[in-house]
């Protein structure tokens, strides 16, 4: 994926997502769907998937720090996305697609998805790969995630929050429903090796979760590695870093004058956005949704 000039910026207009197998998703997605589900996972990949806007920069940061032995000179040898492939974004020729990436690289390696449980192609399933899930709270889920849509101006055109809150209670943003997202990876997690995170534990105790990741990839952490990795990801660390701020991709991909990618990094911000009313429905929705599934979740710490 690289964006050079405006010229290769033909497609990237705001276009609506379309529609597979029930689920929304961005179009250059839909349409290369057949290629997606043929991924050749390998054994030694290591899956890092999330509902849009729940952490993944941060444990996508986390995770290579802790591959690099914790060498943030070693993490800085590209931005987020050249390390670690996202199969599930197509742009347009002359770009490479992050499958693209992914096909040519050497193993190990570390790729990113978006895709729900249902979606995700099946050789991860077959070749039993390490898959890490992170989870974050659905207000402050969907307020990242309005703002994602105002400033990613491939995506679609989020209307005012009202609306926007509207059509994320019922599914109707890309990558589906993010109730199901969450619980259908949380259901997933008894059948194969997944590691489930939430965002708020990462915000309460990064010390705490960075050791359950590093457990999880079988890598022994020394106190004074674990401090640099906690200092390297911390969020004002990551927004003034280049390769982890998305300040490498042009302005009409990401603007990041109208919302920027590091926004605000914190839990509860979802307060400065609902109404009452609005969060009492999300609870009452929340409730119902995931009813039964034992998954639970904070919005204050
Ligand atoms: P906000 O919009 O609430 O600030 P993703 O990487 O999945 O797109 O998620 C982006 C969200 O994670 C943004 O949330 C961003 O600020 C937040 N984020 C990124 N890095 C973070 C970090 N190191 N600590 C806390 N939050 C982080």
């Amino acid at each position: 994926m690289d964006l050079k000039s405006e010229q290769d910026s033909n497609f990237i207009k705001r276009s609506k997502p379309v529609e597979v197998e029930g689920v929304l998703l961005a179009r250059g997605t839909a349409e290369n769907w057949s290629l997606l589900r043929a991924f050749a996972a390998r054994p030694d990949d290591l899956l890092i998937c999330t509902y849009p806007k729940a952490g993944t920069t941060w444990i996508q940061e986390i995770v290579d720090m802790l591959q690099q032995g914790g060498d943030p000179k070693k993490c800085a040898r590209a931005p987020t996305q050249k390390r670690m492939p996202f199969i599930d974004l197509f742009l347009p020729k002359p770009m490479t697609s992050g499958l693209e990436d992914a096909e040519v690289m050497p193993s190990p390696r570390t790729i990113k998805t978006h895709l729900p449980v249902q979606l995700l192609p099946p050789s991860f399933w077959e070749q039993d790969c390490k898959v890490i899930y992170v989870a974050r709270n659905a207000k402050d889920n969907s307020v990242s995630y309005f703002h994602f849509h105002r400033m990613n101006q491939i995506m679609s055109d989020p209307g005012n929050w009202d609306q926007f809150l509207e059509d994320f209670l019922v599914g109707k943003v890309s990558y589906g429903s993010w109730f199901d997202h969450v619980r259908g990876w949380w259901e997933a997690k008894d059948r194969h090796p997944i590691l489930y995170l939430f965002y708020e534990d990462m915000k309460e105790d990064p010390a705490r979760e960075i050791q359950k990741v590093a457990r999880f990839l079988g890598i022994e952490l020394k106190e004074p590695v674990l401090k640099r990795i906690v200092q390297h990801t911390a969020f004002e660390s990551m927004k003034a870093n280049p390769m982890t701020n998305y300040s490498t991709l042009p302005s009409f991909f990401l603007d990041q004058d109208v919302s920027p990618f590091m926004r605000k990094g914190t839990v509860g911000d979802w307060k400065e956005h609902f109404t009452v009313a609005q969060s009492e429905r999300l609870d009452e929705v929340c409730a119902w949704e995931l009813r039964g599934s034992g998954l639970t979740f904070r919005t204050e710490l």
